[in-house]
């Protein structure tokens, strides 16, 4: 079983993956940590309780809100592509559990501490703020990590924000270079690979068909998404961005990529928040390049019609 903390900005495919993960059946999720991000702070932990409720009605899994802004630079939003509630004006009930008191800073420290006989995997999906708060209060957290995966980044692709910058990013390009330039074993989901993992209608119908609650949600959730990336930039198709992380944690050999350094440019400037792969064999990034796309994404309807919830 592989213990997992989410830390991310809920948002349309955070919340794709907050399902995914859920129904995932050798995934224990622990926590949901929470940060600004698609939509402000409080928006993110609310929308992180709402989805949680719809993974598995009546979790106790607990939901901590994080860093309501970045560490040094303004903080941005990025409606366009989320809606302005950050789940595309989605419709939820409200859920029935709201958010743990403990500042997610502190819940990550405290499960990294206590999981030192067996290291958690961190599932990032947002600015990286919260993790770098931690790494930086609680340096020996370190060996309660056995490897973050995270959603952030683009080399070849270009950015998705600025020609440069992808968003998670661009958004707190501070926190992302402490994580990158960590001891840490990293994951990288950039959009050099996710740009290859599209939302096509046949891939969103067979989601949609799905026998459980949680599938019909995210059908919902990736044609809010796949509407706002076409009114936004004009692409068709959203890039499964987020889901991605968890598909990596649960069938990685579905990517491939090369070692790497990674550098991100945190100079005020046309070029803020590019991240740089320097390739190298003891790089502690594995930079992703390419997936299997197909394969992802019956991946990810094989965790939304978890027997879980049958
Ligand atoms: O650039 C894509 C990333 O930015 C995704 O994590 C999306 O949710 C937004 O946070
Ligand atoms: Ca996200």
């Amino acid at each position: 079983m592989n213990c997992v903390i989410i830390d991310c900005d809920p948002g349309l495919d955070d919340a794709v993956a907050l399902l995914a993960a859920f129904g995932a059946k050798d995934l224990d999720v622990l926590a949901i940590t929470t940060v600004a991000g698609n939509v402000k702070g409080d928006q993110t932990a609310i929308n992180a309780c709402i989805i949680r409720e719809v993974a598995e009605p009546g979790s106790r899994v607990p939901v901590c809100a994080g860093a309501p802004r970045p560490l040094l630079r303004d903080p941005v939003t990025a409606e366009d592509f989320h809606g302005s509630t950050g789940l595309g004006n989605i419709n939820f009930p409200d859920p029935e559990l709201g958010q743990e008191q403990t500042h997610a800073v502190n819940k990550i420290i405290r499960a990294c501490k206590d999981a030192k006989e067996s290291p958690l995997t961190l599932i990032v999906t947002g600015p990286m703020t919260n993790i770098a708060l931690a790494l930086a209060m609680d340096p020996e957290i370190e060996d309660g990590i056995a490897e973050i995966v995270l959603m952030g980044g683009a080399d070849t692709e270009g950015g998705n924000i600025t020609p440069y910058a992808e968003f998670n990013v661009y958004a707190d390009p501070h926190a992302a270079a402490a994580v990158f330039g960590s001891k840490l074993s990293i994951r990288c989901l950039s959009l050099d690979v996710t740009h290859d993992v599209r939302t096509t209608a046949e891939r969103l119908a067979k989601i949609r068909d799905g026998k459980t609650p949680q599938s019909r949600v995210a059908g919902d959730l990736l044609e809010a998404s796949c509407k706002l990336e076409f009114s936004a930039n004009g692409a068709r198709d959203a890039p499964l961005h987020d889901p991605s992380t968890v598909i990596a944690v649960t069938h990685p050999d579905l990517f491939k990529g090369r070692r790497a350094r990674v550098e991100v440019v945190t100079d005020e400037g046309e070029q803020f928040g590019r991240t740089i792969p320097t390739f190298c064999d003891d790089g502690n990034v594995l930079w992703y390049e390419s997936a299997d796309s197909d394969a992802v994404f019956e991946a990810l309807g094989h965790h939304l019609e978890s027997v879980k919830w049958a």
